[in-house]
C-alpha cells in the first residue's frame, strides 16, 4: 500500500472514492464533484496535505486535513468497505497526523457520527480526547403557532453578507469548525436577522437561503433568556421562509436548543467533537 497525496487525483477521482467509501455508512452522505469542490474551499481543506491510500491501481481509502492557523481538522476518512480492519485507516490517520507535525500544527481536531464505534476507536486509539456533542437538527416546513404575548417582536433587521460576518465573530464560546466564522466567510450569500423583542430580548441568526432548503443557520442571543429569544428568533426566521426546510448543524446542547425545538426542529443525529495536542 502507498499513500499519495490527494492533489495528485481529480476531483472526480477523490468524489467517486469517497462515496465508495460511505455506501455502508450510518448517515447517508454522498457527494458530488461540484459539492466536493466546495467542500473543499469553505472548510479550507488543503489537498497536498491530504491522502489516498493505493494499492496498484485501486483506491483503498482516504482522509482529508483542513489547515486555518496552527489548527488542523480531519475529515472525509474513510476506508473501502472490502479492506477494513487491514490498518489502512491507520496509515492514513498516522499520515494526516504527520502532515500536521509538519506544518506546525498545534491540534487536530475532527468529528465522528454517534454511535459509529469503527471511527471512535480508530480516533481513540490515536488518542483523541472528546470535547463535547454537537446535534445536528432538521426541521421539515410546517405552520408556526404564534409566539406568546410576551415575546412579541419589536423590531426586525435584516442583514448582509458582510455584516453577518461581524455578528459571527462576536460570538461567546467556540464554535465548531463547520460553523466557525472561516467557514462561514467561505461560504457565499449569507443572510442575517437581528431581532429585537418588547421585552427588551434581542439576539439574531445568520441562515443561507436556498430554494429549498436553509443552511448555515446559526443563533446567538444577546440579550434575554436564551430559549426564549432563540424561540422568537427563529420564528421570526421561519414565517419569512415557509417553504425551505431546515439543516441546523453542530449544535451545542445547552440552553438554546429547547428554543429550536419549540419551533420544530429535531434531533436528526449527533457528533462526537475530539481533540488531539500536537
Ligand atoms: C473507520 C474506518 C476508517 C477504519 O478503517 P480501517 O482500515 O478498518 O481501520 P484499521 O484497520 O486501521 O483499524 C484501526 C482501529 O480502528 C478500530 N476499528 C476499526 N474497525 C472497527 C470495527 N469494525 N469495530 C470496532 N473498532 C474498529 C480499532 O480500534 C482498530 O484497531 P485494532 O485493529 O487494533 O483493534 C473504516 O471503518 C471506515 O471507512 N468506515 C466508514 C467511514 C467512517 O466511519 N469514517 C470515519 C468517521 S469520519
Amino acid at each position: 500500500m502507498e499513500l499519495i497525496a490527494a492533489d495528485n487525483f481529480t476531483l472526480e477521482e477523490l468524489t467517486e472514492a469517497y462515496n465508495q467509501t460511505r455506501v455502508d455508512y450510518l448517515v447517508p452522505m454522498p457527494m458530488n464533484v461540484a459539492r466536493l469542490r466546495e467542500y473543499i474551499y469553505v472548510y479550507d481543506v488543503d489537498l497536498s496535505a491530504s491522502c489516498v491510500a493505493m494499492d496498484g491501481d485501486v483506491m483503498l481509502g482516504l482522509g482529508m486535513l483542513g489547515i486555518r492557523q496552527k489548527r488542523g481538522w480531519i475529515t472525509r476518512l474513510g476506508v473501502l468497505p472490502s479492506g477494513r480492519r487491514r490498518g489502512v485507516g491507520s496509515a492514513i490517520m498516522q499520515e494526516l497526523i504527520g502532515q500536521a507535525q509538519k506544518r506546525n500544527l498545534k491540534e487536530i481536531w475532527l468529528e465522528v457520527i454517534k454511535g459509529n464505534t469503527a471511527g471512535f476507536n480508530l480516533f481513540r486509539k490515536f488518542e483523541f480526547e472528546v470535547t463535547r456533542e454537537l446535534i445536528v437538527a432538521r426541521r421539515a416546513p410546517a405552520p408556526l403557532d404564534p409566539l406568546p404575548e410576551h415575546l412579541q417582536v419589536y423590531r426586525v433587521t435584516p442583514l448582509n453578507h458582510e455584516e453577518a460576518i461581524i455578528l459571527l465573530s462576536h460570538r461567546q464560546g467556540r464554535p465548531n469548525w463547520l460553523i466557525e466564522t472561516e467557514s462561514m466567510q467561505n461560504a457565499r450569500n449569507l443572510s442575517a436577522l437581528l431581532v429585537e423583542l418588547e421585552n427588551g430580548g434581542r439576539g439574531w441568526v445568520t441562515y443561507h437561503a436556498g430554494l429549498f432548503q436553509l443552511t448555515r443557520i446559526v443563533v446567538e442571543v444577546t440579550v434575554g433568556d436564551p430559549q426564549e429569544v432563540t424561540w422568537a428568533v427563529l420564528h421570526t426566521l421561519h414565517q419569512r421562509y415557509k417553504r425551505q426546510d431546515a439543516v441546523a448543524e453542530n449544535l451545542c446542547d445547552d440552553e438554546k436548543w429547547p428554543g429550536y425545538e419549540r419551533v420544530g426542529y429535531f434531533d436528526a443525529f449527533r457528533r462526537i467533537e475530539m481533540v488531539k495536542t500536537l
